[in-house]
């Protein structure tokens, strides 16, 4: 049993949102407040799901089908939700977790174009009841992820490389997901500075734990 003033959160971005850097002020946030929790990622978060997170990011000689990568990313999920989220929740820790289901809506669904039917039939399989309790969306244009991908260097990973039209179709679907259940979502502009997206992020987090 999970109890229900344990949170599970999951804070979502493009590429170049500063999603690490928020993720660092929000793990200080707890931190400083004492609160129990667990931090992991997706896709990842336990050994077997690490693994399978180096099969999608990397590239291969042959293409991956968009709905492999879909099965894959579950797999992956399916593993951490047993082995690390729903344990963390049970033991009565908040769970943070750098992306969840919301990044296959917007990345499978959207961007591979796969539809949200697939997605949503796998997350009912998969995840039964479990739901975030919160998802922070670090929200920037496209054309500026990507002059700050480009400004980061290094070499991009198999999503890193697709084009604006299908970063465009994730962000919209964030957007869009957003909209629908705006309880459940806190969408915040990360085009701004720094400063300032940290005073969102802490007005957001103070809210929760009210
Ligand atoms: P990261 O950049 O946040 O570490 O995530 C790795 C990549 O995985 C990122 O480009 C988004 C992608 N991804 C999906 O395509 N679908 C998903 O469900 C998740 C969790 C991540």
């Amino acid at each position: 049993m999970i109890n229900s003033s344990v949170k599970f959160l999951t804070i979502e971005g493009m590429e170049g949102a500063g999603k690490s850097t928020n993720l660092n002020y929000v793990i200080d946030f707890f931190q400083q407040r004492g609160i129990p929790f667990t931090a992991t990622r997706e896709p990842g978060g336990t050994e077997i799901s690490e693994k399978i997170r180096h099969l999608l990011l990397e590239h291969h000689n042959e293409s991956l089908a968009p709905l492999a990568e879909l099965m894959l990313i579950f797999a992956a999920r399916a593993q951490h939700i047993s082995k690390v989220i729903r344990p963390a929740l049970e033991a009565g820790q908040w769970v943070i977790c750098d992306r969840f289901t919301d990044a296959t809506y917007a990345y499978q669904g959207e961007g591979r174009q796969l539809g949200g039917e697939k997605v949503e039939l796998l997350e009912r399989f998969v995840q039964q009841d479990l739901q975030p309790d919160l998802t922070i969306i670090l929200d920037v244009p496209v054309a500026l992820s990507a002059a700050r991908v480009e400004q980061r260097g290094g070499e991009l990973d198999r999503f890193e490389v697709e084009g604006s039209d299908f970063f465009q179709r994730v962000r919209d679907a964030y957007h869009q997901r957003a909209s629908e259940a705006p309880e459940r979502y806190a969408l915040i502009d990360a085009s701004q500075s720094l400063a300032q997206v940290n005073t969102e992020l802490q007005n957001i987090l103070e809210q929760l734990l009210d």
